[in-house]
């Protein structure tokens, strides 16, 4: 493969071509992996399989899931592509066939004749990997999510006893309640403007849909609980399949119509309410909470879509921050304030509290100036209640994936747990970093030190209570 002029394939974005198995021997750990851990760490991210004909970082590229999995303090590391239909007719013809969101391909005839998957549209599976009701997916936010064995296998798409309808692109950033186990999710479609948020139970069974209704379909990626509410950012950032297909710049965003906050009630009865605000984007929440008639929301804040500026590369350098809003209920007012102004992305907590009240967000941050090739070479914790912010830095040039933190299921502490992120730091190579959440100081309690390279990727969770056993 040729990757030079793909800014977002370079060093440690670079794809890797190997499924690989460590096991126990093969891995070194320094420090003390905690034995009370059994489950697994698994991060997402885009792997290309085939050479790009274009490539929109961080919305393209085949889905690679990397896995390190605890048992008895022992640990075992795989990663795997997911097998979806889009790379098993590249592998079966040999060749790239399949566009990018950026810029779609037309599917030629002898492709589709022989059985090949006949849409344009890559589901690449690479954005998030998440462990409900004990199924494993992985998630694309523009299609059906693939339900993965616990090795990493891929078993197909799955549509949740027929709860999705083809077409229905299900989100790649549920969150799940800690009281009731509901997995609060929603979906979009390519041929409609609306919105639906999507209930499971803790079974998994689809339990409630609730319509929200736009006059045009907006890019919008995650969304928050609270007790009673979802909440979601309708930025005006617009994409438009017509244009990918007509190779021009599918990806609008205009300024001037600001950005709206949907508030939706999750019983699905009472008034959605639209907050107004000066225009803004966002990837990701850190957490909400309902506090004196007022909702808390923590996210990242961004000025712009960030592949607006520079399309096909998605290289920018502005700022992303931690932000802390307040919606009044009563009087509708709208309160935003920068929480720090370090470069963050990639906000977590521990889910424990996901729509509580809560002390501390984590977030892969920067405490270097952003080059062309940004990333973050820290893992910080921002202190919602002293406004301390504290980092941890795996070296200048290292790249820190999401923290996710992990329960110590011995505690209900926020303090007690960790915080495990895939880093790479030239010289060092790859490890997967396990901190204490009451001490960044510290460094590291455990590295695991992972002889192969892991590229740079997307979303990660902690899989409670998952082994390659069962
Ligand atoms: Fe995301």
């Amino acid at each position: 493969m040729d990757l030079t002029a793909y800014q977002y394939l370079q060093g440690n974005y670079a794809p890797v071509d190997e499924e690989r198995d460590f096991g126990e021997d093969q891995l070194t750990v320094e420090g003390e992996v905690p034995a009370s851990l059994s489950g697994a760490l698994m991060r997402d991210g885009a792997n290309v399989a085939f050479q790009p004909n274009y490539y929109v970082y961080p919305l393209d590229g085949d889905g690679m899931v990397h896995s390190v999995y605890f048992k008895d303090g022992q640990v075992q590391y795989k990663n795997r592509w997911v097998e979806t239909s889009h790379l098993k007719t590249e592998r079966k013809f040999n060749r790239t066939i399949y566009g990018s969101v950026g810029k779609l391909l037309e599917v030629p005839a002898e492709v589709i004749e022989a059985g090949g998957e006949p849409s344009p549209v890559r589901n690449t599976a690479n954005t998030n990997v998440i462990y409900h009701a004990d199924k494993l997916f992985a998630m694309w936010e523009g299609g059906f999510p693939h339900l993965l064995n616990n090795d990493l296998s891929t078993v197909g798409l799955y549509d949740y006893g027929g709860a999705l309808k083809p077409g229905d692109a299900l989100t790649a950033h549920p969150k799940v309640c800690p009281d009731t186990g509901q997995l609060i999710s929603c979906t979009q479609r390519w041929d409609s403007p609306n919105y639906c948020v999507q209930i499971f139970d803790a079974s998994g069974k689809h339990v409630k849909m609730i319509p929200v209704q736009f006059e045009r379909k907006g890019i919008i990626h995650d969304l928050q609980i609270t007790d009673n509410y979802v909440i979601i950012f309708y930025a005006p950032a617009f994409h438009s399949l017509e244009k990918a297909m007509k190779g021009e710049d599918p990806f609008m965003w205009e300024p001037e119509l600001g950005t709206k906050i949907i508030v939706i009630p999750r019983d699905g009865n009472g008034k959605q309410m639209v907050f107004e605000t000066e225009p803004f984007f966002s990837w990701h929440f850190c957490n909400g909470f309902e506090k004196d008639g007022k909702l808390v929301i923590d996210y990242i804040w961004i000025r712009t879509i960030p592949f607006a500026q520079a399309q096909a590369s998605g290289a920018e350098k502005q700022p992303r921050r931690m932000h802390r809003m307040t919606l009044d209920l009563k009087t509708q007012k709208v309160v935003d304030e920068e929480f720090s102004d370090i470069f963050c992305e990639f906000s977590r907590v521990d889910e424990r509290k996901m729509g509580k009240e809560y002390r501390y967000g984590f977030a892969a941050s920067s405490n270097r100036e952003w080059g062309d090739a940004h990333g973050y070479n820290c893992s910080g914790r921002y202190d919602f209640e002293t406004g301390k912010v504290e980092l941890y830095e795996f070296g200048s040039e290292a790249n820190a994936s999401e923290p996710v933190y992990v329960p110590n299921p011995d505690s209900e502490r926020e303090e007690d747990g960790w915080v495990m992120s895939f880093v790479h730091n030239p010289g060092e190579g790859a490890f997967l970093s396990i901190l204490s959440a009451g001490d960044f100081e510290r460094g590291p309690v455990a590295k695991i030190h992972i002889p192969g390279r892991v590229p740079n990727g997307f979303h990660a969770n902690w899989m409670q209570g998952l082994t390659l056993e069962r």
